[in-house]
């Protein structure tokens, strides 16, 4: 038990989650400046650069990020970094601002370390996000997690997602399509095939015109294995980056909270999602014969959890839920974590782990 779980969480636990998120996000702000944060990065990191990673052309400090929808509007990128965390990923952003769902929106589960969130895409929209995301200094790898807004149907979502694409292009040094949440109705519909194809080609043409970056895409863990074989090839075909693996269940199966029904309608992540998460990796990491970079996310609250994750076949990590209920420790332990067992089973680094048990 660190000082965090015996102080600040019982205090932030004792408010409503959502208005909990926004005094941690303001005393991270207030805590740590940005200029601060950076010098402490470069303290952290300082001495380490052989721990860092190569992928998609990007150099990782470590292969730990924090997953889209902490920092939706990109306000603590260095001081995430200067926790530990080796990549933010920012947003989801989405072409026009938006204000997200009714609250309440967020509902946390504690008996299964879990969330339940339909926020709906609330933040500042890409022209103010991009901005301040160019004008810092960052101290770790940024990727914008782009959206559609909830107005827009289904039909002009390319367009949509095109014109968040030529903001944030400059602003981030990789790209996220989310076609994955399931709080902006009929968002997921755009995973299959004749819509994923369409949205990520023209996304993809783009990209290349504008200098290419790297470009990801991430699924839900709601598909069927065929479903994810053919996100698989469709990736493969148009030379998609990576594939996020996974966003939120809208499954509450097997949770030990009573009333879990009674928070209604979203997306569950942490604990419960570990498994189903591992499985969709170790899917995707099969069907394309480990040439297709993932980054696994859902339900990490350990190194042994971060492990299992590289052992199904990702080659990079994202948590969200772990941090919440660990603190500001989290991504330190978990990078520490998964480096001892990494050592423990013979491996002379994460490369040679990933997909190990896949
Ligand atoms: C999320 N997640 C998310 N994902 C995304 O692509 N865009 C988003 O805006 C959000 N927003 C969001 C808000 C909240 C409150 C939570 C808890 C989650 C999903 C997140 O990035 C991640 O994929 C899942 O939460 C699974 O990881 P964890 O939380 O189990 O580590």
């Amino acid at each position: 038990m660190s000082f965090y779980h015996w102080t600040i969480r019982p205090l932030l636990f004792g408010l409503e989650a959502e208005r909990a998120h926004e005094y941690g996000i303001d005393a991270l702000r207030i805590a740590l400046s940005s200029a601060q944060a950076q010098k402490l990065a470069v303290k952290r990191f300082g001495g380490e650069s052989s721990a860092a990673l190569f992928r998609f052309g990007l150099k990782f400090d470590n292969p730990l990020g924090i997953a889209a929808g902490f920092d939706k509007n990109g306000v603590v990128v260095n001081q995430l970094a200067a926790l530990g965390f080796g990549h933010v990923e920012v947003g989801t952003v989405t072409y026009e601002p938006q204000r997200g769902n009714e609250k309440p929106r967020l509902f946390r589960l504690p008996e299964d370390q879990a969330l339940i969130n339909r926020l709906g895409f609330n933040n500042q929209g890409a022209v103010r996000i991009a901005e301040r995301l160019k004008k810092l200094e960052r101290e770790c790898v940024v990727g914008v997690n782009i959206g559609k807004n909830k107005d827009v149907p289904i039909e002009e979502a390319t367009e949509n997602y095109l014109r968040s694409l030529d903001l944030v292009h400059n602003a981030a040094d990789y790209i996220t399509v989310n076609v994955s949440s399931p709080n902006t109705p009929n968002l997921r519909e755009l995973q299959r095939t004749e819509n994923l194809e369409e949205l990520l080609g023209t996304l993809q043409g783009r990209n290349r015109e504008l200098g290419q970056k790297p470009l990801l895409v991430k699924i839900s863990p709601d598909l069927t294995e065929a479903e994810i074989d053919m996100i698989v090839d469709t990736c493969l075909r148009l030379e998609v980056s990576g594939i996020i693996a996974t966003n939120t269940t809208t499954s509450r199966e097997g949770l030990k909270t009573p009333n879990a029904a009674e928070f209604g309608a979203g997306g569950l992540s942490g604990r419960p999602l570990a498994e189903r998460s591992n499985e969709v990796i170790r899917t995707i990491y099969r069907h394309s014969k480990g040439t297709l970079p993932i980054i696994g996310v859902g339900g990490i609250f350990s190194g042994q959890d971060a492990f299992e994750k590289i052992a199904a076949g990702a080659c990079l990590l994202q948590a969200y839920t772990g941090f919440i209920y660990h603190g500001p420790s989290f991504a330190s332990d978990i990078n520490a974590g998964l480096a001892a067992i990494i050592k423990e089973r013979g491996f002379a680094n994460i490369d040679e782990a990933i997909g190990s048990e896949a």
